[in-house]
Parts: C-alpha cells; structure tokens; sequence
C-alpha cells in the first residue's frame, strides 16, 4: 500500500531525527523472504508480535504449487506486516522434524497463527489460500482485540485530568502526547472495557482504531492520552469539542485527537481537523508529520535534488499504485542575517501542512536560489530530446521575474517535478504573514500528475482559472506490473512533454510582457509627439505592466484499467471503448471541450511528446503555432461550466474566496490562541504578538 510505504519512509525520517527508537531497515530483504526459520530461531522469534507460520516440505506437490503464492503474498505485505506486528515465516519440516513433531503438524503444507504465548488457531477453510485471502486474514488477526491483548496487554493510553492536560500543554511533558477527547454520558474511563459506546457508533469503531493508534504511537516514542468530555466539559468547550460535551447523542458525533508537543515553543497543540477515520493510518501520518515539521528539519541542496530528480512513476507491486508525491517546502534563510522572528512563522505554518497529507518542512541555509536553477537544469536536460531542433535553455528573463534570490524566503520542491516554486512576498514581514502563506501553499500544491475524479475534475478545471487553461490527462493502466511498467514508461514522456510545452510558455509570458512594453512605449511616443498635455502623457507612462504568469497547464492522469466507464463519468465520449493506456486527452478548462486529436489530426498519444507540445501550443498560445489546421475537439458531455460544485462557486467570485480562507485560517488561529492563553498566561504575550500579525495582514489584503 502506498500509505503505508509512506508511513514507513515517513517514521525512517522520524527516526533518524529524533532517534525515537535504533531500528533501522535491512534493505538487502527488499524482494527476498526469509529463509525458512530453524527451532532455536523460531522459539526465539516468535516471542514478540504475531506470526502466520507455514510448514511445508521440499517434497510435497501442494508445497510446491503453493511455494509462490505464499511468496509473492509475503512480498506484498511484508511492510505492512512489520506495521501490524505480524510476519509471515515458514518451517521446514524435513529440515526440522523434531519441531514440526512439537507443534503436531500432520499434513503439509499447515499454516498456523502464532502468538507469544504459542499456537492461536489454524488457518481457517473458509479462507482460499491465496494472496488476497491470506493478507485479508493477516489483516484481521492483527487488528483483533483479543491477539493485540496478547502481543501486548498493557494499554498505553493514560485517561488524563485537567490538570495532566495543562502541563502537556505548558510544554512541561517529555515526549510528544496525542490525546483524544470522548463523549460520555457517565465520568467512566472512555477506554474502560465496560465502556458501553452504543449510542455513538464511531466511538466503538474508534475505540479499536485508538488501540492500536496508542500500540504503534508507543513504539516511535509517542505517549498517549484520552479525556472524558463529560467529567472535563470546560477543557473540551475550550478545545472547540462543543458537540461532545453536549451532544453525546448527537448524529455523527466522534471523537477528536489532537496532539501536543513538549518544549515551549510558540505553539505546540495540533487538532486533528481532517475529519473521521476509522482506519488508523491517518493519524499516525498526522503524528509523524507534525512532529516531523514542528522541527522543521535542516535539508541540504544536495537532498532536495534528489527529491526533484526522482522519477513520478506508480510503484510496480503493490496493492495499491499510487506515487508518493512528497511535497516539501523550503525555508531558506542566510544564517549570518537570519532573526529569531524570522522562523516563528514555521511553527503556525506546521498546522496548516498537517492537512494535506504529503507535505513537509524544512529549513536550509545552503543557497536554494541555486538548488531552483540546477532543478531546472535538469529540466532542460530533459527536454532537449529532439537533435533535430535546436537547443533549448532556461529562459533566464523570466527566472530574474520568478526566482530572484531573496533572503529569507520559501521554496516548494514537489518530488518529480522539476520547476520549482518560489514564495513571491513584497517585503520581509510577507515571509511572515502566515495566511499569505497558506495561501501561496495551497495554490502550489498541486500534484505533479493527479489522479482525475469524478469527485475532483470539475475543482481542477476551475483551478485558479487565471492561471490555467487546460488540464491534460494520460490514461494509464494500472491492472498489473506489466501494464503499469508500460503507463510508467508512457507518463515519462507525458511529464517531458508537459516540461518542454512549459519551456514555451516561459518564453511566452516574457515575450508578452516586452510586447506590452513596447506597446506602451509606442504610445508615450505618439503622445509626445501629438504634443499632448504632460498629464496624460505621465499616466499612460506609469500604467504597470503586470507579469502575467498564465497559460499553465494541470496534469492529470485516469485508470483505464478501472474501465471504460470511468471516462464516461467524466464527461467523455459515450460508446467509445477504444481508448488505450498512453492516450492523451487536453481538456480545454475555458470551455469544457477537449480534443483527443494532435494538430495532425492523429490520435494524441504519449508516443510523439513533440505532438503533445505542439497541441498544447495550438490550443492555449495559437497566435504563436506554427500550424493553421484547427484542432478538433468535443464538448465535455457535462457541461462542467454550468454545473459547478460549492466550492467552485466559492473560488469564482474571489473575494468571497479569500474572505472564506481568511476566515478559516483566522479561526483555527485564534482559538488555539485563546484556549492557550486562557490556560498558560506566561505564554499570552507570545500569542497575542502572532495574531497581531495576523491582524495586519488581514486588513491589508482586503484592500
Ligand atoms: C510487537 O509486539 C511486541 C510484543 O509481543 C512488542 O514488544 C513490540 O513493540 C510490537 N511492535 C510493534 C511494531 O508494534
Ligand atoms: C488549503 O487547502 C486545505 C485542503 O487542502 C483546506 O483545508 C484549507 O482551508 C485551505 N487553506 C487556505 C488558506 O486556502
Ligand atoms: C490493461 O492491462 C491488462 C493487462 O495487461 C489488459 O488485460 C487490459 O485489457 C488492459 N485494459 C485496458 C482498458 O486497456
Ligand atoms: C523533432 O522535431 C521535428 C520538428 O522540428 C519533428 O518533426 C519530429 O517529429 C521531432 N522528433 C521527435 C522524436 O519528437
């Protein structure tokens, strides 16, 4: 699963950062199962977690046809297994008789559940021994309250008091402290056994979920905590729980997490606002980045690079083939010049990156200026693929208008992507105003290829529409490695020739900008010489031109191998059923047509990326293609335009926008700042300073 390889590289960070725990990862395994464990070594492992066990023997034919499956099973789930505390291991039994004799194994192959204790239960008849039931099993144990109260019994989570709850939020704990907060209708301990959660369903779900939560947390050195909001109603009315102290019996009503963190630092109490889950790997990636983020980590050039020049591509196994799309952002600061102030704005902005789940902080005091122009090297060493057109480099006009080195400032680097993004501010005190921030973040953040949805298409098409004209989909099958290794293949060409449209565009946006000047000039010039007033000539003379950085182009991508079906729900083609993985498709986000022709009139595939630039140019900049023939296209068969959903509404009419955005922002702001200041007086002077700026900024962009 691709959360969890996240989740798993995420807590390698952790790790490595704040040394929670000396694990490390053995990589040579990668691909390799084990081999088959000997007596000693099996009574010595199977101490600790659960194990689903196979006894086999070399000779037995069903050993033989079952050899592969159980193999690529245990590839599959391996990591995931290390999460859940169960590994799959094998005995082999002509090897290790006298075991196999110990554990009354009669026929082969035999696999059984183990815990510490030994022997749980057989595998069951009514799973098939195959790769989805055996990880559906493995799954299920693993979660099973009863194997969790094996593997561990004692239960981390501490049911705290007002006060408990005041010093973690002083700063006054020692590890980071993930608390969640329940409803009640009596003062029993939320997690007591005999808690009855009847009238709230989400609570019983959660009440496994917080097991495990608290289990895993324990282990990279998180303590955790649970409140009951009716024996501390004041605390949870002050976290903004109203609903679970008043509402125990409300519809929908669940219980919230929020996490603290020792130390004093501007802010340390982090409410989880993403909503319910009932699965567990939502917090724990809340967890792990904001402990991450609150540190905002060092990040060297050199790393950043890295990140950059990874390949976008779907992983080949695993259950389900989503890229990581790691999104970093960059506080890069001269450390000679750099002010305390300077990095306060870090610790507001971790609450805001805690929402979108790939982001990460980091700080850097190496040249990031320079790090963005080897980026984009890259860039161009990429698209400089045809030898029989001439060598394209870095438009440095417009790099001087975008990326002008400034200090201190912030970069996002997106993992895959090549160009990087560069916090324009008007001053030093920009690079502090936090909603200026989370604004410029959320219109950055933008996958490098997202996945296109009936729930998402219409949202990216009406993306910042000044600034994008057409959202550009690949279709890739994802039904096996096989089909995925080729869609991998085919979205590399996809992604260059999106880079080498965008070294068009580049050129373009400077271009029209001179153009303007020019025009401009042309005028002063006319004027001056009809002789008119000095007036009228100073006004047209200190008209602004404005760079207009436009023309952009969102990438997305469709599963084909989900069906056909998928594209008709977007709005394509009814009846059609030829579409092939490595087809094209732009749709024009102005009118909702699309074309699925190049300017030949060909099939648009990911076959030519110089059909792919030229289309693109044809569609968005046609006054500067090089090809008269118009463009087929189609209109969408939603008529996405007219049908917008609420929060397109929201974004068209601007200022009810920013006004929305401000709003939340200012919100969250201040209500962690009034329960904090309530509760930790030393702190209010910090506090208020923070939504002072705030406060400033907010009336300054409204004008
Ligand atoms: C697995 O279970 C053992 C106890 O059997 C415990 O010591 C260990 O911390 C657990 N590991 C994880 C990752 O939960
Ligand atoms: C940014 O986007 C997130 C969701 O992706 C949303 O919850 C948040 O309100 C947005 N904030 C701003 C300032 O736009
Ligand atoms: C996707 O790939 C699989 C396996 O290669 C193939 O059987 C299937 O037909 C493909 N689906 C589409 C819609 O092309
Ligand atoms: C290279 O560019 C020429 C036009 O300049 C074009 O005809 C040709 O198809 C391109 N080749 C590739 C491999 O894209």
């Amino acid at each position: 699963m691709r959360l969890s390889k996240l989740l798993s590289t995420l807590y390698l960070i952790i790790i490595g950062i704040t040394g929670f725990s000396s694990a490390s990862r053995n990589n040579d395994d990668e691909f390799r199962p084990r081999p088959p464990l000997g007596k000693k070594e099996f009574r010595e492992e199977l101490q600790s977690g659960l194990h689903l066990v196979e006894f086999f023997s070399p000779q037995c034919p069903h050993c033989l046809d079952f050899a592969p499956i159980w193999h690529e099973t245990w590839r599959k789930f391996h990591k995931e297994g290390e999460r859940l505390n169960i590994s799959f291991v094998q005995v082999n039994c002509i090897k290790d008789g006298d075991l196999c004799n110990e554990e009354g194994i009669l026929a082969f192959p035999a696999i059984k559940l183990y815990g510490p204790q030994g022997f749980i239960k057989n595998y069951p008849d009514k799973y098939e021994r195959t790769e989805k039931d055996l990880i559906t099993f493995a799954r299920e144990e693993s979660l099973d309250s009863i194997n969790m109260e094996i593997i561990d019994p004692t239960i981390s989570s501490k049911n705290l008091n007002a006060q408990d709850f005041n010093e973690l939020l002083a700063g006054r704990g020692t590890k980071p402290c993930f608390v969640s907060f329940w409803p009640s209708n009596d003062h029993e301990d939320p997690l007591a056994e005999s808690k009855n959660y009847d009238f709230c369903p989400p609570c019983q779900s959660f009440q496994k979920v917080w097991a495990q939560i608290t289990k895993k947390l324990l282990v990279h050195g998180v303590d955790t905590g649970h409140i009951n909001c009716k024996t501390l109603p004041n605390l949870c009315h002050e976290m903004g729980f109203n609903r679970l102290v008043n509402g125990a019996h409300m519809e929908r009503n669940y219980p919230r997490v929020a996490l603290v963190l020792p130390g004093n630092g501007v802010n340390n109490l982090f409410v989880f606002e993403n909503g319910f889950f009932s699965s567990v790997w939502p917090y724990e990636d809340f967890v792990a980045r904001a402990i991450l983020n609150s540190k905002a980590p060092e990040i060297s050039s050199e790393k950043i690079l890295q990140l950059v020049h990874q390949t976008f591509q779907f992983p080949e196994n695993s259950d389900h083939p989503f890229p990581s799309q790691g999104l970093h952002v960059v506080f890069s600061y001269d450390p000679d010049n750099a002010v305390p102030e300077d990095f306060h704005v870090l610790e507001h902005l971790v609450n805001h990156l805690a929402k979108v789940p790939n982001a990460y902080l980091h700080k850097s005091k190496d040249d990031i200026s320079m790090t963005a122009r080897f980026s984009l090297d890259y860039m161009y060493e990429k698209i400089n693929y045809n030898g029989s057109e001439s060598i394209k480099s870095p438009k440095n006009e417009y790099l001087e208008l975008n990326l002008v080195p400034r200090s201190p400032t912030f970069y996002i680097f997106k993992e895959g992507d090549w160009v990087p993004h560069l916090y324009v501010g008007d001053s030093t005190t920009e690079t502090r105003n936090v909603e200026a921030l989370a604004k410029w973040f959320n219109e950055s953040a933008l996958p490098v290829v997202s996945e296109v949805t009936s729930y998402n298409f219409n949202r990216l098409l009406s993306f910042r529409p000044s600034e994008y004209d057409a959202v550009v989909i690949q279709l890739v099958n994802l039904t096996d490695s096989e089909s995925i290794r080729l869609s991998n293949k085919q979205l590399k060409n996809f992604i260059t020739a999106a880079y080498d449209y965008e070294d068009v565009r580049m050129q373009n946006v400077v271009n029209v900008r001179a153009r303007k000047r020019f025009d401009k000039n042309t005028r002063v010039k006319g004027l001056k010489a009809a002789k008119a007033s000095s007036g009228k000539i100073g006004k047209v003379y200190r008209e602004e031109i404005k760079l207009e950085d436009n023309n952009k182009v969102i990438l997305g991508y469709v599963d084909i191998s989900k069906g056909i079906r998928v594209l008709e729900g977007l709005g394509f083609q009814k009846g059609r059923n030829d579409y092939r993985s490595g087809d094209v498709l732009v749709v024009d986000s102005r009118s909702s047509s699309f074309t699925e022709n190049d300017v030949f009139g060909n099939r648009l595939t990911t076959d030519s990326m110089y059909s792919i630039r030229e289309t693109l140019i044809k569609l968005i900049l046609p006054e500067i293609s090089q090809f008269h023939e118009s463009l087929q296209s189609e209109e969408l068969f939603f008529d996405y335009s007219r049908n917008p959903d609420i929060f397109g509404t929201v974004k068209k009419h601007r200022v009810l926008y920013y006004f929305f955005v401000l709003g939340t922002l200012m919100l969250i702001i201040k209500m962690l700042s009034l329960y904090k200041s309530a509760k930790a007086r030393k702190r209010y002077n910090a506090k208020k300073n923070a939504v002072g700026i705030l406060g400033q900024q907010s009336k300054k962009s409204k004008d």
